[in-house]
């Protein structure tokens, strides 16, 4: 739990207010009340247990059934999740404020909205004339990828009038519901370093000369070009299966090429600071 708090006053240094911090924000509550709720389930913390509510018979599209086993209690995760991440906020009544609590919430519910029914098979050779199910919550790999995609459609936002809440910047968008991220600072420019805004730049970068997307060079170098290095690189070769039971195998030297961004130019990047 330190840690995280740590974490959360470097995420309020940087990024402030941006689409960035919204999406920081989200999953860092989405993951805390994915690990809550994991360990209530394991019985890792003596204050939870799985879901009492989960007790007794049920059904679904598939008919009836009994809950059994250990539901994972989401409801709890996200309580408590609330209580201790949004603390911090509750002590400040401004823009960011507003913004941050808005973006835990849509963290938090992320993950409820993977929860999936489990079931399990009984009666005569598996004929599922009796089912027993649990609610258990999905990889969390769901909630990272849909928080990716609200990340993707985040919305800017002002703050209203008496403060306690938020209308869209701009009018022409679409409104922001309870389930999207909100922002309402530009992000700074990714591509120059800014120390005080959190952007490291994207000199000397690491890019892929192949690929058109953010990891290709034309748009991770931002149009400023990149330099190529040749590598020797180790790999195992001449693989041979010796009986009984090895593999050997000989290191042979690949040449391989990696390409980093350049930096700006001097005049440029001065003009930016
Ligand atoms: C580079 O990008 C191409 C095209 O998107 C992809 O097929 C390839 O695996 C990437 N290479 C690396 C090292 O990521």
């Amino acid at each position: 739990m330190r840690h995280i708090q740590r974490r959360r006053t470097l995420f309020t240094f940087y990024f402030t207010g941006s689409r960035e911090a919204a999406f920081v924000y989200a999953i860092s509550s989405a993951g805390v009340v994915y690990a809550l709720t994991r360990a209530c389930s394991q019985g890792e913390l003596k204050t939870c247990n799985c879901d009492p509510h989960k007790r007794g018979r049920s059904s679904d599209d598939r008919g009836e059934f009994d809950w059994g086993g250990c539901s994972d209690n989401i409801n709890y995760g996200i309580k408590f999740a609330k209580a201790f991440i949004d603390a911090k906020e509750r002590t400040v009544r401004d823009a960011r404020a507003v913004m941050n609590l808005h973006n835990n919430r849509c963290g938090r519910t992320a993950v409820k909205r993977f929860m999936k029914l489990e079931c399990k098979c009984h009666g005569v050779s598996g004929s599922c004339t009796l089912r027993t199910c649990w609610m258990a919550m999905s990889d969390f790999r769901k909630t990272g990828d849909y928080l990716r995609r609200k990340y993707n459609g985040a919305i800017e936002v002002t703050m209203n009038q008496d403060g306690t809440g938020f209308a869209e910047a701009n009018k022409a968008f679409r409104k922001a519901t309870k389930n999207d991220l909100v922002y309402f600072e530009n992000s700074p420019d990714y591509c120059l370093q800014d120390k005080a805004a959190g952007s490291l730049g994207t000199a000397g970068r690491v890019c892929n000369k192949t690929s058109r997307g953010t990891d290709g060079c034309e748009v991770m170098c931002c149009g400023r070009g990149y330099d190529t290095t040749r590598v020797k690189q180790i790999i195992k070769c001449e693989c041979k299966f010796k009986w009984c039971c090895n593999v050997e195998c000989k290191d042979c030297e690949k040449a391989v090429d990696i390409h980093t961004c350049k930096a700006p130019k001097r005049a440029e990047w001065l003009d930016q600071t």
